[in-house]
């Protein structure tokens, strides 16, 4: 019945037009419609990418103004989002908590179900990036046992984050520039990368026409295995299992092992095949944060020699496994005081104007369900035993 082909892990099928990213995996090239990743982390901020990433187009100062106190308009969640929070156990995975909380706001939200009108997608996709970091400061909250803290529409959107996650009704510091830039800078680098595994599964989600804040759910839940998003926390785990340069040659060792599951986390790329451009940026961003906070993190060493080892060894040079995103955004992240649970929480919060301009794309041109084929390995037809 018909002729499809066979495309495991869909290495060379296209399941989408896209007008939002473009990645040039042997070059190290990724843009935002059109701009450069390197050009946006350093002259632009998170709120405008959003805003480019949805609409096509950079915001003059006043849409940008306008754009910014329409999120600000919707930082805030519903008061019963909490009684679903007291739900979780203390102790769970922020992750697992995510995935509950951003799925339940379609519990909340039902006119995104009318998903042909454009400005009902348009309030969806601003409540989505409005919300999302609210929502992952009161996980954190919630993990530690104190009171979530009220979005402040006085911040920026980062200085905001840093102030959910790390103020106290007791007590308020100011936020660094440096690390609300630092902080800022992540999300940007994290906004979008077109047809990865979680904004396939955005669209796979969205193609039925299912409810917005639950494809973005499905989302959350593709993100976080350690191949995709989970990356950035294993790598963390990886070095604390490491634990001294004298044992990375046989963490190596591991790692080129055929038979051993272990990895080098952090390291290797679906598409990037030469670099990671988001690498370069993240590293220069860890440079400046552990200059302003002074840290000598042993940590940071056991990376650098890591990085270095394993550039040189010719198992990972002949198959073009660099360091990606995740090797050095863990670092930073843990810089800044996020724990090592929150990290794929933060990498969420950061690819959801990717998420919702892909399915928003999707949604408003012709498009049809996606459903792959198999090729069916099982039994041919049996009839069932007399017994
Ligand atoms: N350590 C050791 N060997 C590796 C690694 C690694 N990190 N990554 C790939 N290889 C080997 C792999 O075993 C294979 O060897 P061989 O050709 O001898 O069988 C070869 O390199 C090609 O790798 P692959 O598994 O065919 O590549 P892929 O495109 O299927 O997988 C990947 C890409 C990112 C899942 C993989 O490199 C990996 O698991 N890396 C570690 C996890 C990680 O850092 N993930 C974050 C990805 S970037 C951020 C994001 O998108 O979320």
């Amino acid at each position: 019945e018909g002729v499809f082909t066979f495309d495991p892990g869909f290495m060379s099928t296209a399941s989408c037009e896209s007008k939002i990213t473009y990645i040039d995996g042997d070059k190290g090239i990724l843009l935002h419609r059109g701009y450069p990743i390197e050009q946006l982390a350093e002259k632009s901020d998170f709120l405008e990418v959003c805003y480019l990433l949805l609409k096509g187009e950079l915001p003059s100062a006043e849409e940008k103004a306008k754009f910014t106190g329409t999120i600000q308009a919707h930082t805030m969640v519903h008061e019963q989002l909490k009684s679903f929070l007291n739900g979780f156990r203390r102790d769970a995975h922020p992750m697992a908590i995510m995935c509950g909380m951003v799925g339940a706001l379609s519990a909340f939200y039902h006119d995104s179900l009318d998903i042909n009108d454009p400005m009902h997608r348009e309030i969806s996709a601003i409540r989505l990036i409005a919300k999302i970091p609210t929502i992952a400061a009161m996980v954190y909250k919630y993990s530690v046992g104190q009171p979530a803290m009220y979005p402040r529409n006085d911040l920026s959107y980062s200085e905001n984050f840093l102030h959910m996650m790390f103020n106290s009704p007791a007590g308020s510091r100011e936020i660094s520039p440096v690390l609300a830039r630092a902080m800022d800078r992540i999300f940007v680098l994290h906004a979008d990368h077109e047809q990865n595994a979680s904004t396939s599964t955005v669209r796979l989600a969205g193609s039925s026409g299912a409810n917005p804040f639950a494809c973005i759910a499905a989302g959350i839940a593709a993100l976080w295995g350690p191949a995709h998003g989970g990356a950035n926390e294993a790598v963390l785990r990886m070095l604390d299992e490491i634990g001294d340069v004298s044992n990375i040659d046989k963490f190596i060792a591991k790692a080129k092992d055929k038979d051993d599951p272990f990895k080098l986390m952090g390291f290797g790329h679906r598409v990037y095949k030469n670099f990671d451009p988001r690498a370069k940026v993240m590293k220069q961003t860890c440079d400046e944060v552990l200059g302003e906070l002074g840290i000598n993190d042993p940590q940071l060493e056991l990376a650098m020699k890591l990085e270095e080892i394993a550039l040189s060894d010719p198992y990972f040079v002949e198959r073009n496994l660099y360091p990606n995103v995740d090797f050095y955004s863990g670092i930073i992240l843990k810089a800044l005081g996020i724990p090592t649970e929150m990290f794929t929480v933060i990498f969420a919060t950061g690819r959801t104007p990717g998420w919702i301009a892909h399915w928003h794309e999707m949604i408003s041109h012709p498009y049809k369900i996606g459903r792959p084929r198999q090729l069916y390995t099982g039994h041919t037809q049996r009839d069932y035993p007399n017994r």
